[in-house]
């Protein structure tokens, strides 16, 4: 319950009374073409797919701090506190349940709303137990739950993740490998209620565990600020065969994740997947005379005065007809829980619309939302922001049993 996910309860209900827009979100301004460029149909998506409705959301989370989310919002800074006010009733009545918590997996902050427990088995299994007392409290007919909990330490995929008979055996044994979000990903799929993974931890990588109970996983890494830009103009310089000699990303932010990604094992984490994104989108071993030289780095700096509005600075150097350099900057001014909370909301909406049509285990079709989309075993992952479009909006003409669209337009030249 931090920025972004405050940032997001907070956003609904604004939305919900009337008094704000959802801008960025695919799910609430959307539409989707259907049929021939000559049909002129367009509806929104979330008429054309049936998804759950704002009025019917309802909120719970869990955090290692016991303020609740009017009083977590305020102190992440992020919405001024004339539109904190509109929705203070509201917020104040969302009171985070105890962590599961680990301080070796976060290792900059620590909280007093912390659950106790003889290994993190017992602590899975209460999450357990918070999840179906939230179903029951809140009377919702079905639940989602989306990691918006600190970056956690580094962890490669070990044996102990290969299977869930495994996995359950070290939570029991309290292995090093079993972070705590972890814990979370695997109440909330035993619970059948679908995952979504917001931070670039390991945590849902268990797609067998999500296969077996029938249930919709995705993530990772809510793709925002900065990466958001790379994944926009990487395939626009590839797409026009220029050549990219080197990208340095450097960021400055304030607020609490700036904080936890001071430390060293958490900026791994986040490194890793923020400099996957260009070698995958402009695939050297292919174009080895454009690409093959690239030098790729990516820096973050916590800089308290910024808060949460951070400045994603980016200098691009790239080459074009007989090699000849040039340079692109990018400054981005942005402000990185006003760029996530839409994404909570459509990944919420569509996990629920997955889950309801028996669509289980890793949903690709939502890599449009991260920086460091999962796939199946051996596949690569789709980074280009406009390929991830069309992968999103062609599954859901294909769950209506609409003609996919292929751009291909011969038959209008017939
Ligand atoms: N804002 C963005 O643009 C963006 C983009 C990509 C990814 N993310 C990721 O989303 C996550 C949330 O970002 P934020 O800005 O809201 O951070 P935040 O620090 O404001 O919120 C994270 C919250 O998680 C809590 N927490 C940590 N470990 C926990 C545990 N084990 N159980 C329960 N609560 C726990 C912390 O106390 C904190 O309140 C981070 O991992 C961040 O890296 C954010």
């Amino acid at each position: 319950m931090g920025a972004v996910s405050t940032t997001f309860m907070a956003g609904v209900e604004l939305v919900r009374k009337g008094k704000a827009q959802p801008v960025g979100s695919l799910t609430q301004m959307g539409t989707i073409r259907l049929g021939k460029r000559t049909d002129a149909r367009s509806p929104l998506i979330r008429k054309f797919v049936p998804l759950a409705e704002l009025k019917d959301l309802t909120f719970g989370g869990w955090d290692i701090f016991k303020d609740n989310a009017y009083q977590s919002a305020a102190n992440a800074g992020v919405l001024n506190p004339q539109d904190l006010e509109k929705v203070k009733p509201f917020l104040s009545t969302i009171k985070p349940m105890k962590a599961a918590f680990d301080h070796d997996f976060v290792k900059l902050i620590d909280g007093p709303n912390i659950k106790k427990g003889k290994n993190k088995y017992e602590l899975a299994l209460q999450i357990k137990e918070d999840i179906a007392d939230f179903r029951k409290t809140s009377r919702a007919s079905r639940l989602v739950t989306c990691w918006c909990g600190s970056t956690e330490s580094f962890v490669k995929p070990e044996e102990v993740h290969s299977t869930p008979e495994k996995f359950i055996e070290a939570m029991k044994s309290n292995h090093p490998a079993i972070a705590p979000s972890m814990l979370y990903a695997w109440a909330s799929v035993t619970s059948g209620v679908p995952f979504a993974n917001g931070a670039p931890n390991l945590t849902v990588d268990i797609h067998k565990l999500a296969h077996d109970h029938n249930v919709a996983i995705c993530g990772k890494d809510f793709k925002t600020g900065q990466t958001l830009m790379k994944t926009i103009l990487a395939p626009g310089f590839k797409a026009r065969m220029l050549g990219l000699e080197g990208w340095f990303s450097t960021n400055i932010l304030g607020n609490r994740d700036g904080e936890v990604l001071e430390d060293p094992g958490s900026f791994k984490t986040k490194e890793e997947s923020k400099l996957s994104v260009l070698e995958y989108i402009l695939q050297p071993q292919l174009y080895p005379q454009l690409y093959g030289k690239m030098c790729h780095k990516v820096r973050i700096n916590y800089y308290p005065p910024r808060g949460d509005n951070k400045e994603g600075w980016d200098n691009i150097d790239i080459f074009g007809w007989l090699s000849y350099p040039m340079q692109i900057k990018v400054d981005f001014l942005c402000r990185d829980s006003i760029l996530a909370a839409p994404l909570v909301l459509d990944l919420v909406l569509f996990l629920d619309l997955a889950q309801r049509a028996g669509m289980r285990g890793i949903q690709e079709w939502l890599s449009f939302y991260f920086k460091s989309p999962m796939t199946a075993p051996g596949l690569y992952p789709e980074h280009d922001l406009f390929i991830q479009s069309m992968k999103l909006k062609n599954t859901l003409r294909w769950m209506k049993g609409e003609d996919l669209i292929t751009h291909l337009g011969q038959e209008y030249y017939d």
